[in-house]
């Protein structure tokens, strides 16, 4: 380990179990320094108040590995311009966390440590800076709604139309703020249709319990209102040159990139063989059936399978989606893509390891 790390490693150990009071200083400080600052962040910011200082700590702390980093720290300037971050903003936000690290920290705390924070902190942002200022596009995208539609007592889908074309590939997602019901608030959702000459895109929405963004755009939502959209993101995409057949496995709304990912295979493929697993709870959170099945008939290469794992009276498969994929096969030799919750996901991962897929050929998105 370098002495920087090694410098970095020590200091963080010092204040590591006071890092709700860090962050509650961290924030005081910035914002009575800086009132102009509070604008920046949402109103509320309990669910996530020390995301900014966990993610710089984190940034700091990972330093090592600039080759990973390089991509990672650009694409985080060019996407932190959505937030209204300048660059003058950055030298506030490395000083109140020095200071709150030191508040914090006691007698320990040396001058040596300071330095080695604000080296690193330096470092990381010059390259958000870089990343920022070499970006073309604009911070963000205005978009109307234009459809809106509950498919379940959770489940909405809708559909926006951007002022300007946004580039992005099947299987990407997006960053959605809804400044009419949350301002400030942006979380990622995946368009579910491959790039369309209008450039619209849909998407399909779970609100979650106490959730802030996912309740307003499934249950406040409407035609007229806007939306903005930044940043398209992600590697959840086909590879063209692949001839392997496919495989898709869908739980819930994480349905959403993968009818984007079968639609472009609908604008090309004629020889690939595609299997798409669609579980949800009950029937009811199976929402775009209908939808799928339309489609299962329209292209002789695509078949469907949905599954329930807690509705026995849903006439097809039972179970969580990862035990009814294992279920068919054999599977070695296909492209797999994975889209869900945290759980489903994992479960499904662990299945496919079981069942000696490598692990280079499976593609994955996790919804928390
Ligand atoms: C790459 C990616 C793509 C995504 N695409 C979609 C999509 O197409 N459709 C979609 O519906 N969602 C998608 N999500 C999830 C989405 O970004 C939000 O996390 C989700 O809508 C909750 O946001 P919220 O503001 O409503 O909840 P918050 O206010 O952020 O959270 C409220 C509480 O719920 C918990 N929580 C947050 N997310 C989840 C979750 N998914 N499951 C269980 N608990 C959770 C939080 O920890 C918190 O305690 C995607 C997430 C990622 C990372
Ligand atoms: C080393 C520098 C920084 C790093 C590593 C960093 C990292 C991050 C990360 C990873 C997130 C969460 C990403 C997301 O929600 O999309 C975030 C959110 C945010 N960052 Fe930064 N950031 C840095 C500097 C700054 C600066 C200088 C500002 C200006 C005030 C800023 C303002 C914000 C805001 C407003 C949010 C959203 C917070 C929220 O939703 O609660 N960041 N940052």
């Amino acid at each position: 380990m370098g002495n920087l790390a090694r410098l970095l490693k020590e200091s963080w150990t010092l204040v590591e179990d006071q890092q709700d009071k860090v962050a509650g200083y961290f924030y005081a400080r910035m914002f009575l320094s800086h009132p102009d600052l509070r604008d920046l962040f949402p109103v509320q910011m309990d669910v996530q108040r020390a995301r900014l200082l966990n993610a710089i700590v984190t940034a700091v702390q990972t330093l090592e590995d600039p080759e990973v980093f390089d991509e990672y720290l650009k694409a985080l300037g060019r996407d932190h311009r959505k937030f209204h971050v300048s660059p003058e903003h950055y030298d506030v936000v490395g000083g109140a966390l020095i200071e709150a690290m030191r508040a914090f920290a006691g007698e320990q705390w040396s001058i040596e440590y300071d330095q080695a924070w604000a080296d690193a902190y330096g470092v990381i942002a010059a390259k958000m800076l870089a990343g920022a200022d070499a970006d073309t596009n604009p911070p963000y995208w205005h978009a109307e709604v234009i459809a809106h539609e509950r498919r379940s007592t959770d489940i909405a889908t809708f559909t926006v139309a951007p002022m300007q074309p946004i580039d992005y590939r099947a299987g990407q997602y997006l960053s959605v703020e809804v400044p009419k019901y949350q301002p400030r608030m942006w979380r990622t959702y995946s368009p579910a249709n491959a790039p369309r000459k209008d450039n619209t895109l849909d998407f399909h929405v779970r609100a979650i319990g106490a959730g802030w963004v996912s309740s307003a755009l499934v249950r406040r939502l409407k035609p007229g209102d806007m939306v903005r959209l930044a940043a398209p993101m992600g590697s959840m995409t086909l590879d063209r040159r692949s001839t392997r057949d496919v495989v898709f496995v869908a739980g819930g709304t994480g349905l959403a990139p993968i009818k984007a990912l079968v639609e472009e295979l609908t604008r090309y493929n004629r020889t690939r063989w595609v299997h798409v697993f669609f579980g949800a709870r009950n029937r009811d959170d199976l929402y775009d059936l209908a939808e799928l099945n339309k489609l299962a008939a329209r292209y002789p290469w695509l078949s469907l399978v949905p599954a329930c794992s807690e509705d026995e009276t849903f006439p097809g498969e039972q179970g969580l989606i990862s035990e009814v994929v294992a279920r068919y096969g054999p599977w070695s030799e296909h492209d797999f893509f994975v889209s869900g919750s945290g759980t489903m996901v994992k479960a499904t991962l662990r299945t496919l390891a079981e069942l000696q897929v490598p692990s280079m050929r499976i593609r994955y998105d996790t919804f928390n």
